[in-house]
């Protein structure tokens, strides 16, 4: 058997296990300092990755490293208190490991988050950014042997995110007064942040939020024809004038994650309720 295949069905027992044999309908991943929402979550069963086989320990700042299952908008969920990210030294095969393993345990929505630069001039930091589409300058997760029992050799990517999702989240945003952006997400490796041309370079190819990961993670869960929602939250304002008293920091991009954090929190758990 593909050694792959193993992994991702080692790791989905052992997860099961310990959550029993209910399917949640939901997998969602918290990005840098969005991991609050897992305090939402009702009856949590909380999965540390250091126990589940295969999986890599989380080491980015912001991120908590574990798997908690439990009740979130009245629906079984299973979320990702941290991720893998290609800067920390991990394949693609461990990067989008935990959705392949959140698809073996049955669910039917992604709802991917993230930390981002804001490169569009009219986003603000705190700005949420419904992503619409995205620009991968990561490699790709799929390349390689295809797993024929996850999706096709060729999917489809016309619609990455869902068009349903996108719509719900905009009338619920109404309903509570939350103002969204909408937008297209790039991804490059990191772990440096932009350079002045850089960030000019992906606003002029039609990036409007720049960050280092989810892009991966939505590829293989479309490949597995997961209706997949993405939030970004724009944690800094790109600069490109060499500004003297300017510096990006990854401490003050987990502050601003934090502070926007319940917005996006309020949403995804109005969404689930929904689906
Ligand atoms: N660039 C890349 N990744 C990021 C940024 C950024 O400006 N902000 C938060 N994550």
């Amino acid at each position: 058997m593909d050694t792959r295949i193993e992994k991702i069905y080692a790791a989905a027992d052992y997860i099961k296990k310990m959550i029993g044999d209910r399917k949640p309908v939901a997998g969602i991943v918290l990005g840098s300092g969005l991991g609050k929402l897992a305090d939402k979550i009702g009856n949590p069963i909380l999965v540390p990755y250091k126990d589940i086989p295969h999986f890599p320990a989380s080491t980015a700042v912001g991120h908590k490293g574990n798997f908690i299952a439990g009740k979130l908008g009245g629906k079984f969920v299973v979320a990702m208190q941290g991720r893998f990210h290609y800067y920390e030294g991990y394949t693609m095969e461990y990067v989008t490991l935990p959705i392949r393993v959140m698809k073996v345990l049955g669910i039917e929505h992604l709802f991917v988050s993230n930390a981002a630069g804001g490169v569009n001039f009219g986003f603000k930091i705190g700005d949420l950014m419904i992503i619409k589409d995205h620009i991968n300058l990561l490699p790709n997760p799929l390349i390689g042997p295809n797993m024929e029992e996850f999706g096709p050799r060729f999917p489809d990517m016309t619609r990455p995110y869902s068009p349903q999702l996108i719509a719900a989240a905009k009338e619920i945003a109404a309903q509570e007064g939350i103002e969204l952006k909408e937008g297209t997400y790039l991804a490059s490796t990191g772990p440096t942040y932009e350079t002045p041309a850089e960030y000019k370079y992906f606003r002029t190819i039609g990036a409007d939020a720049v960050g280092m990961s989810t892009i991966p993670e939505v590829i293989v869960a479309r490949h597995s024809s997961i209706p997949v929602f993405g939030i970004s939250v724009i944690t800094n304002e790109a600069h490109d004038d060499y500004a003297p008293d300017y510096e990006n920091d990854g401490d003050d991009v987990v502050r601003a994650a934090n502070a926007a954090a319940e917005k996006m929190n309020l949403l995804f758990e109005r969404i689930i309720g929904q689906l």
